[in-house]
């Protein structure tokens, strides 16, 4: 098979990773790649977004399947575009991807359908929205309703920093268009995690829970990233506790889209919140997580493509897969002054060193290379990723990976899985 992968980030050098051991594999490209992803792919200097290019392309080679990566190709429509020109192709239609795209309309999908979730209101207005928010006179998280790159929902703990969130997003634009309207959202308290599931419409096939750590500091503390490392799978998460979220969260979800007249297909990515009064959803992602696919991709043996496929072609009953039962953990290496404005340009040294050893794999995001040289090249650079006996061992391997490893102003998290470390060393 020909299979064509779209995007630049590390969830995207962990598919073509995964996708390259295919033996059904006859060549791998991705748009536009990186410089791990070089290694495994042939990489084509088209932009995700450039819809039309990434289609003449496809048409061209004759591409057997396209894999989209990112959610903004999804959202602007890349799957029906292909599909009306008889491409196949991994990922949910424009109305279906509305569900990542739209924080109003998952609230109210969630609302009308009884899937627990943040108690909420929806605002264009601000005057109403600083009358709503000074009445709840506590901590709440304002939400840009549309796509801000990770960056549109803003945690607050007091009134005041509520009030002036609901003022840059509605009235200073901060997010642009996407923040036309907002999301006013109760304060949840908990454990974060993440639980992904493969589903044709009809059949689901969940994966192994992740957990991300989103904050840009140890401690969870500082704004929000795209995440700064994952691990799977998660102690805290017990086979009840998982079946729970089945059935009340990834199964209702399902079916309130197809209901909807937005089937869906895909990857369905549900962001949780574990509270004293159960799972309660914060987000749908309509993709693969970044960095959870890094460790779920490194647990998962056999082969993916049939997976792939299957979902694509709505035979994912006919399909079966084994996980790793170790622990695979990711620690994000990124640039300084990721989330903000970073720098670029800056040479990586001692990715050599770990090349081949087992069950480390070092995930490129933000790289390029020039001159025979690998350079940082965005926020989110490196996704150092080690298997380990359990995530204590796995921890201690993708530190001690991260020592060979050095960028000027690298900066990494020092806790990553460290909550899953204190429950299974702790006696
Ligand atoms: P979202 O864009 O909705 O996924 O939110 C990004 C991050 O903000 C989440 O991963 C959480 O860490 C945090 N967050 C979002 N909604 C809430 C909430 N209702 N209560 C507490 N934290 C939240
Ligand atoms: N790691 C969070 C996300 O992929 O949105």
């Amino acid at each position: 098979m020909k299979v064509l992968i779209i995007g630049s980030g590390g969830r995207e050098h962990s598919l073509a990773w995964k996708i390259a051991q295919s033996s059904r594999l006859k060549k791998l490209y991705c748009a536009p790649g990186n410089a791990g992803i070089a290694q495994v792919a042939e990489c084509v200097d088209v932009e995700a977004e450039s819809i039309e290019a990434l289609c003449n392309f496809a048409l061209k080679e004759k591409i057997d399947l396209t894999v989209v990566g990112p959610e903004k190709p999804l959202v602007a429509g890349i799957v029906d575009r292909f599909q009306s020109l008889g491409l196949k192709t991994f990922g949910p239609t424009r109305r279906a991807a509305t569900l990542e795209g739209s924080k109003v309309f998952a609230k109210t999908l969630m609302r009308k359908h009884g899937i627990p979730t943040a108690e909420f209101k929806t605002f264009s207005d601000l005057f109403k929205a600083q009358g709503y928010i000074s009445s709840l006179g506590g901590p709440c998280v304002i939400k840009a309703d549309g796509l801000a790159g990770g960056k549109g929902s803003i945690v607050c703990k007091t009134v005041e920093d509520a009030l002036q969130a609901a003022d840059r997003i509605l009235k200073d634009r901060l997010f642009g268009e996407a923040g036309g309207k907002i999301v006013v959202e109760e304060y949840l308290e908990g454990e974060e995690v993440s639980i992904l599931a493969f589903t044709d419409g009809s059949t689901i096939v969940p994966l192994e829970p992740c957990q991300d750590h989103k904050a840009l500091y140890d401690g969870d503390q500082g704004p929000n990233t795209g995440g700064m490392g994952a691990y799977s799978p998660v102690p805290s998460i017990t086979g009840e506790l998982y079946a729970r979220i089945e059935r009340e969260i990834m199964v209702p979800t399902i079916h309130a889209m197809k209901k909807e007249g937005r089937p869906y297909k895909g990857i369905l990515y549900l962001g949780l919140m574990l509270t004293a009064f159960g799972p309660k959803v914060l987000e749908f992602n309509v993709r693969f997580g970044d960095p959870e696919t890094q460790p779920l991709l490194m647990r998962l043996k056999g082969d993916l493509l049939p997976l792939l496929l299957a979902t694509v072609e709505e035979k994912l009953e006919t399909v079966a897969f084994q996980w790793d039962p170790r622990t695979a953990l990711c620690v994000v290496m990124a640039s300084r002054g990721y989330p903000e404005a970073y720098e670029k340009g800056k040479e990586i040294n001692g990715l050599e060193s770990l090349k081949g050893l087992k069950d480390v794999v070092v995930f490129h995001a933000g790289t390029t290379k020039k001159q025979g040289k690998v350079l940082t090249d965005g926020g989110r650079v490196l996704g150092v990723t080690a298997l380990g006996e359990d995530v204590f061992e796995a921890q201690k391997r993708a530190y001690a990976a991260i020592e060979h490893i050095s960028f000027e102003g690298a900066y990494y998290r020092r806790d990553i899985g460290a909550k899953a470390v204190q429950r299974v060393r702790t006696p």
